[in-house]
């Protein structure tokens, strides 16, 4: 797959270096060259180290170029940033699959009102999926995220069946699982629910332990 990213930070290199060890080929962009190249170099060091299968190196580009390369495209930028860097993307977004992986954090900084996955959705006329925001960019590193023998689940949230399958194939590449968490719609919750968990982690507490195993979730639907 060919993996176009918006951002060169932490997010889409811990992300980026897992995709590439998978094989894909990939294009990391920012408004600094430089750090972008130099992401894009650590993705195809960590490729060449993997002995990825296709052995493609990383490419640095700008928003437009990594926007017009991707099968999909990353939104791995600042939130506060993010409607200039998918404006500045340009219309190749449009009817693409994007991946929202961005939070809005800081005080004030969470709109109940409207998710970013549905701002960045009317902004670029992609089809947007909203993952990878739930954990810290080191959980994104590890090789594979798995905690007391359970692979981690990544909840994914999006309307268009085409992107949520790529992201599927994503979240599978990182040896997670993936869970489907709805429509677009549902990206606020989402959203809501890293807000809300980065504040317990935040302030020390052990946000895992605030949710009971399966068992105990109450009755289901389909049970008797
Ligand atoms: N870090 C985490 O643990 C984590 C976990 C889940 C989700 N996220 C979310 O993922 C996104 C990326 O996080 P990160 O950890 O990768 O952050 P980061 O390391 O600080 O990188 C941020 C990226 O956004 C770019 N950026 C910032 N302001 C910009 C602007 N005004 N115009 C254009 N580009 C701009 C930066 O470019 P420059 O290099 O030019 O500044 C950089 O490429 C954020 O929305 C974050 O909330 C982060």
């Amino acid at each position: 797959m060919r993996i176009g990213i918006l951002g060169a930070g932490g997010m889409a290199d811990a992300l980026g270096t897992q995709w590439a060890r998978a094989g894909h080929a990939l294009m990391v962009s920012g408004r600094d060259p430089g750090r972008a190249a130099a992401t894009a170099a650590t993705l195809t060091a960590a490729a060449r180290a993997a002995d990825a299968p296709h052995g493609l190196p990383a490419t640095a580009g700008t928003f437009e170029e990594a926007a017009a390369f991707g099968d999909v495209v990353v939104v791995a930028v600042l939130e506060e940033a993010a409607d200039q860097v998918v404006r500045a993307a340009g219309p190749a977004l449009r009817g693409k699959p994007l991946i929202d992986v961005t939070n809005a954090v800081g005080p004030g900084a969470y709109d109940v009102t409207r998710s970013v996955a549905e701002r960045i959705a009317a902004l670029t006329g992609g089809h947007v999926v909203k993952a990878f925001n739930l954990c810290h960019v080191d959980v994104w590193r590890m090789t594979p995220p798995v905690f007391d023998g359970r692979p981690l689940a990544v909840p994914l949230c999006g309307d268009d069946d085409h992107a949520l399958g790529l992201a599927r194939t994503l979240v599978t590449d990182l040896g997670c699982t993936p869970v489907h968490g709805g429509g677009l719609d549902r990206a606020k919750l989402l959203e809501a629910t890293a807000a809300f968990m980065i504040g317990l982690w935040i302030s020390g507490a052990d946000a895992q332990a605030v949710l009971p195993p399966l068992p105990h979730s109450g009755p289901h639907p389909d049970e008797p």
